[in-house]
């Protein structure tokens, strides 16, 4: 079924996101301050961060599900915002939980968004369900239900079902949350595949270290609303700030526990 399969003319183009001094406040509080970042085409770049961080909700204001404050997000040079920058970039965000209709099989889950917004004919849609299972070898899942399934497979299901808008600009919210390590390196290891075998420009919310360590081009670290650093892996790997080695590598201290030291508790 893949061999038939056609790309459609938006597979190939790559686009870079510009966050220029971008600000969230719900309410009283701000959760994004003044946020600057530049991922460039075709890049897998990794944030990370503390839980209550802000890194969902930046990774809305990309996928233009919440408006900023002040300040402002550019894929290529659309604003991330408007909702007529959805024609003309494809972009797909896999949800933290998946977020799978558990009454849906896993043909239907990934044939919805496409059916209802009209995109292809059902012979299209078809095609374009059986090519994203097959990439993530889900084809023997296709009539399952997400009860059915392990978390990892959610999780590859919650990415093929991403694939299906033929994505140029791939964003993914904890893509290993709650799995095991050998599941949490098969999810890195499909995210750089499908970076490499269609050039998806791929950001990565993660508090997965190695995911981050071993996939990303570059990161970036948030906290409180701020990014505090940004780099290559490699630029990590010993880092000076004692915060971010706090948060790469945290030491088990029994004489002098984290939970009795309210200004660590940040989870
Ligand atoms: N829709 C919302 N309304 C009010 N507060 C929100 C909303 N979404 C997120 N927040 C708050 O913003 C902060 C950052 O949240 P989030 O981006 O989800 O953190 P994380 O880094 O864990 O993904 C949290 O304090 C959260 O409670
Ligand atoms: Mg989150």
């Amino acid at each position: 079924m893949s061999s038939t399969y056609t790309a459609s003319p938006f597979v190939g183009k790559t686009f870079g996101v510009t966050v220029s001094h971008l600000t969230k406040q719900f309410g009283r509080s701000t959760v994004l301050k003044d946020i600057n970042l530049e991922v460039r085409p075709g890049e897998i770049f990794a944030i990370m961060g503390p839980s209550g961080s802000g890194k969902s909700v930046l990774l809305k204001h990309i996928a233009g599900l919440e408006t900023a404050t002040s300040g402002e997000v550019r894929i290529g040079e659309y604003d991330a915002a408007d909702p007529a920058t959805r024609d003309k970039v494809h972009l797909a965000l896999v949800f933290q939980a998946g977020a799978l209709f558990n009454s849906l099989s896993v043909y239907d889950n990934l044939a919805l968004y496409p059916r209802e917004h009209r995109l292809y004919d059902e012979a299209g849609i078809r095609e374009r369900v059986m090519h994203a299972l097959s990439i993530l070898s889900l084809e023997k899942a296709v009539k399952k239900f997400p009860s059915e399934l392990s978390g990892g497979m959610k999780k590859r299901v919650a990415i093929a079902r991403a694939l299906v808008m033929e994505p140029q600009l791939l964003l993914y919210d904890e893509p290993t949350s709650e799995l095991d390590p050998v599941m949490s390196a098969t999810i890195s290891e499909i995210i750089a595949t499908l970076r490499e075998q269609t050039a998806v420009t791929s950001i990565v919310v993660t508090h997965d270290r190695s995911l981050a360590m071993s996939i990303a081009d570059r990161m970036a670290f948030i906290m409180e609303g701020k990014i505090r650093a940004t780099g290559t892996p490699a630029d990590f790997k010993q880092p000076s700030d004692p915060v971010i080695a706090n948060f790469l590598h945290p030491v088990v201290d029994l004489k002098n526990p984290r939970f009795k030291q309210l200004e660590h508790n940040y989870e």
